[in-house]
């Protein structure tokens, strides 16, 4: 990060993640620090920015910062406020966390979320941390005959914990503090991505893939692409590539959601845990597929 003003950034494992601090998003954002921000995420895929405290209207002047705040489907927003998921579990819920396996948000729309925002309100006394895979070091650390597999291929992902094939009935969700709009056939629709992104700012690619909503690789079934997704998914969560963070209350978290995959702990029921979502667009990963050859690849900084 260049400096402007106080705000420094400050690196959190060697492959992704960096805590800003010196800097206040509850008053008006400047455009340096706004491009600051900017160049920190692109660098560091997620960024986080403690002792916040924002209200609704922060976050979403934060969000915008980013890009234009995106309305999702499936997951109902907050009343009043259709830009903002309200992520909550209650003490008394049972079973799955939202989010609660490896994955990027809502990869199988044709437009994913470029990035997701991210602001913590309640916590439980311990767990419900987070957890981020960079797939830019993962992609830069593939061994050179599956970068060859992948460079020009597309993944098929598909929406199946949102549509009807594979939605689980609607009684499983009365009480929880989440509601989805189950049933709608579209996100049992497949979509085609580029298996490799390249970002236009810094040209590091990175792979696009993650077990959740991608079900094969284009040109291969769904059994043989299986032990290869598979292989490559325990290659991208290896430690060296992710970073586990233990939320406070008023920190903020940014992630490039193209270039990272998340995962949510569930580790502390009996308790509650709350926090606000926003999501913003950006380029579509068909605008950012990497080219199909072998260029040099590009330092991390
Ligand atoms: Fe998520």
């Amino acid at each position: 990060m260049t400096a402007t003003n106080t705000t420094t950034a400050r690196k959190l494992t060697g492959n992704i993640g960096a805590e800003i601090t010196g800097i206040d998003l509850r008053s008006s954002i400047s455009e340096i620090d706004a491009a600051d921000l900017r160049d920190c995420l692109a660098k560091h895929q997620v960024i986080f920015l403690p002792d916040q405290h924002l209200d609704l209207e922060q976050q979403k002047a934060l969000t915008s910062v980013f890009g234009p705040a995106l309305q999702l489907p499936y997951v109902t927003p907050m009343d009043a406020e259709p830009e903002i998921i309200r992520v909550y579990r209650g003490a008394e819920e049972k079973g799955g966390v939202f989010g609660g396996d490896w994955h990027s948000d809502f990869s199988f729309l044709e437009v994913p979320p470029s990035g997701s925002v991210l602001n913590a309100h309640t916590l439980p006394p311990y767990g419900g941390d987070t957890l981020w895979a960079s797939q830019a070091a993962a992609w830069d650390a593939l061994p050179d005959a599956l970068q060859d597999l992948l460079l020009g291929r597309d993944a098929i992902h598909v929406g199946k914990p949102y549509g009807v094939k594979w939605a689980p009935p609607v009684k499983e969700q009365s009480g929880a503090g989440i509601k989805m709009s189950r049933g709608d056939p579209t996100a049992d629709e497949e979509m085609k991505h580029p298996a490799v992104l390249q970002n236009p700012v810094t040209g590091r690619r990175m792979l696009y893939l993650n077990p959740t909503y991608v079900t094969r690789l284009d040109g291969l079934s769904e059994a043989e692409s299986a032990p290869l997704l598979d292989q490559i998914q325990r290659h991208v969560t290896r430690p060296e590539f992710c970073i586990r963070h233990p939320w406070k209350p008023g920190t903020i978290a940014v992630w490039d959601n193209l270039a990272t995959q998340h995962y949510a702990v569930n580790d502390y029921q009996g308790h509650e845990r709350l926090m606000y979502r926003t999501t913003f667009s950006g380029l579509s990963p068909r605008d950012m597929a990497a080219l199909p050859d072998k260029a040099p690849r590009v330092a991390a900084e």
